[in-house]
């Protein structure tokens, strides 16, 4: 890989394919990967480097205020993506494939993952699921579109798991996972998402497949990592699970900016004679 960087803090600058995370795996160089939902967002998020930006459909708790992920459209999706798109220049971008658009069979989903390649010029989507996934990510990939794919908690399916506890504890779904890793692999799939299952699982698996893996909520053996941005940046003050780290504290940030901004207001403070035309 390059090492020019153009983009302050960012080293390698080229734009990030699969390809090129496929080399980060083989190089051990671990992949950053955030969500965004909207374009200013993702302009800041890339120039600051992260190397794959998730248009998650978590944007149906952070951006809507749903509380699952389940009412997400794929017009929602294709609305975000678009706006996600205009913001980036070096990150690969990756569009969930939101519930309802993919499960009813592959031909229904082909359709959903080409009018998101088409209508937003993102560079490739997820789906959740293993086993029961895999003729679809073929479907997809035949077509020539990269799939990530998504194990162990997969949010779509909140109401048959009636919780978002740690996935694959017991060893019956653990060996389940570790066979949906190896058939999503052989499917195709460019990437694998690892969500909330035991670190000692996810960095077995992710020494035994070939393609990059990325974890949330499953250890620090996994070939890169992902969070939910407004998570991060500790834009959401309700929701704080263990694998979520606060980079910032930016709900208390804002709330003192918008007080003293209130504040100057009702003092006509502001607009001062220098804001003024
Ligand atoms: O929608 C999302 O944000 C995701 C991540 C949690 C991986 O799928």
């Amino acid at each position: 890989m390059s090492t020019q960087t153009v983009f302050p803090g960012v080293v390698n600058a080229r734009r990030v394919t699969t390809q090129t995370l496929q080399e980060m795996k083989a190089e051990g160089i671990p992949i950053a990967m955030l969500t965004a939902y909207d374009f200013t967002m993702a302009r800041i998020l890339d120039t600051a480097g992260v190397d794959v930006l998730l248009v998650g459909d978590s944007a149906s708790n952070v951006m809507a205020g749903h509380e699952t992920t389940v009412p997400m459209t794929l017009d929602h999706m294709i609305y975000h993506a678009q706006c996600v798109v205009r913001g980036v220049q070096r990150a690969l971008i990756v569009v969930d494939l939101p519930f309802g658009s993919y499960q009813g069979n592959a031909k229904e989903a082909l359709a959903s993952a080409i009018r998101v390649m088409k209508e937003t010029g993102a560079h490739a989507v997820k789906l959740e699921g293993g086993a029961n996934v895999v003729a679809t990510v073929e479907r997809i990939i035949g077509a020539g579109i990269p799939v990530m794919g998504h194990l162990g908690l997969t949010p779509q399916s909140i109401y048959k798991f009636g919780t978002y506890k740690v996935r694959a504890r017991e060893e019956e779904e653990a060996d389940q996972l570790r066979k949906d890793a190896r058939l999503l692999e052989e499917a195709g799939c460019f990437g694998l998402v690892l969500e909330k299952i035991p670190a000692e699982l996810a960095a077995e698996v992710s020494a035994s497949i070939q393609i990059p893996t990325i974890g949330i909520g499953a250890g620090v053996g996994c070939d890169g990592q992902v969070l939910v941005t407004h998570d991060a940046l500790g834009l959401t003050t309700d929701f704080n699970p263990r694998f979520v780290r606060h980079y910032a504290e930016l709900a208390g940030t804002i709330t003192d900016a918008v007080q003293a901004y209130v504040d100057d207001v009702r003092h006509r403070a502001f607009p001062s004679e220098d804001e003024s035309y």
